[in-house]
C-alpha cells in the first residue's frame, strides 16, 4: 500500500485549525476528541470557561493541540467574531462545526412569537453567522469544510420541539443553499444528523422518565441508543481532505432509526 491509501492521509488534519462550538461535553465534546486525534488544533467552544479549561487540559495532556473560546455560540454576533478572531490569530480556519444549540419543550399551540423567535435563533440563525464568516474566510484561503449538527429531528420528531425541529430542517436548506455557492472554491458544506445519543444533554430527560431510555431503544433497529464515538467517526470523514467531492449532503448516524417502520 502507498502512503496515500494510509488512514494518516485520508484522514488526518496535521496543520489545519478547527472550531467546534458546543465542545465542552456531549456529542461536541466527542467530535474535538477525534480531530484533535487526527492532529488538528482545536479550538473548543462553551458558556463555562472553567468546564473550557478543564478539557483543553485534558486534550493537551494527551499530547493534542488545543485552546479554549468562550462564548455563547447560538445569540448575536458574539460567535462570528470570535470564530474572526481565530483565524486571525492562526493565519487559517480550515475547519468549522457548529454543533452548539439549545431546544424549548413546549406545544405550538402555547409558544410565543419570542419563543418561537429565540428557538430559531439558537439553532438556525446562529449556526448560519458562523458558517457565513467561515465562508468568508474559507472562499479566499480556497480550502474549507464547514459541517452542522442537526438531528433526525429534522425528519421525525415528537410533541412539544416543532420549534427545534423547523430549525434542525432549516440547517438541511442552509446546507445546500451555501455547499452551491461555496463548492468551487473547495469549501465543503454539509450536515451530521445524529438519532439519539447517551449524552449529558438528554440525561435530564433519562433520568426523569427511565422508561424512556428503553422505549426509545427498542424503536432503533440497532436496539440502542448510540454512543459519541460512533458520530465523531462521522464528522471525522466529512471533515477531512478525502471529503472534497462530498458536499450538500445530510448523513444520518442513527441506528437505523429514520429508515425503519
Ligand atoms: N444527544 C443526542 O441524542 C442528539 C441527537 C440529535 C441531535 N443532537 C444535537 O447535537 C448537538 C449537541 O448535543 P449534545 O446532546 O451533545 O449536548 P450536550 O451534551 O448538552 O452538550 C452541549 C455542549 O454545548 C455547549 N453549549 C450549550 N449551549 C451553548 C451555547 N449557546 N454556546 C456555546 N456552547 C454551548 C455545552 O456547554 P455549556 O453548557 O457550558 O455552554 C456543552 O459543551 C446539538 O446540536 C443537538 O441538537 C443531539
Amino acid at each position: 500500500m502507498t502512503d496515500a491509501w494510509s488512514p494518516a492521509a485520508l484522514f488526518g488534519l496535521a496543520g489545519q485549525v478547527a472550531l467546534v462550538t458546543g465542545s465542552t461535553r456531549g456529542l461536541g465534546w466527542a467530535m474535538a476528541q477525534a480531530l484533535a486525534g487526527a492532529n488538528a488544533h482545536v479550538v473548543l467552544n462553551g458558556r463555562d470557561a472553567a468546564a473550557l479549561e478543564a478539557r483543553v487540559a485534558e486534550l493537551k495532556g494527551r499530547g493534542a493541540s488545543a485552546e479554549g473560546l468562550c462564548f455563547d455560540a447560538t445569540t448575536g454576533a458574539e460567535g462570528a467574531s470570535a470564530l474572526r478572531a481565530v483565524a486571525e490569530r492562526h493565519g487559517r480556519l480550515d475547519i468549522l462545526v457548529s454543533n452548539a444549540a439549545a431546544s424549548l419543550r413546549k406545544p405550538v399551540v402555547e409558544m410565543s412569537d419570542e419563543e418561537w423567535e429565540r428557538d430559531i435563533a439558537a439553532n438556525l440563525t446562529g449556526g448560519f453567522r458562523l458558517a457565513r464568516e467561515a465562508a468568508r474566510i474559507m472562499t479566499a484561503a480556497g480550502y474549507g469544510r464547514i459541517l452542522f449538527t442537526s438531528s433526525i429531528n429534522g425528519m421525525i420528531v415528537r410533541p412539544g420541539m416543532a420549534g427545534y425541529a423547523a430549525a434542525k430542517t432549516g440547517l438541511f436548506g442552509l446546507v445546500r443553499g451555501l455547499a452551491v455557492e461555496v463548492a468551487g472554491k473547495g469549501v465543503t458544506v454539509n450536515a451530521i444528523a445524529p438519532g439519539y445519543f447517551l449524552t449529558d444533554g438528554n440525561a435530564r430527560t433519562r433520568a426523569a422518565d427511565p422508561a424512556f431510555h428503553d422505549r426509545i431503544a427498542a424503536r432503533i433497529p440497532a436496539g440502542r441508543w448510540g454512543n459519541p464515538p460512533e458520530l465523531a467517526a462521522a464528522a471525522l470523514y466529512l471533515v477531512s481532505r478525502s471529503a472534497s467531492f462530498t458536499t450538500g449532503t445530510v448523513l444520518t448516524v442513527d441506528g437505523g432509526m429514520t429508515v425503519s417502520i
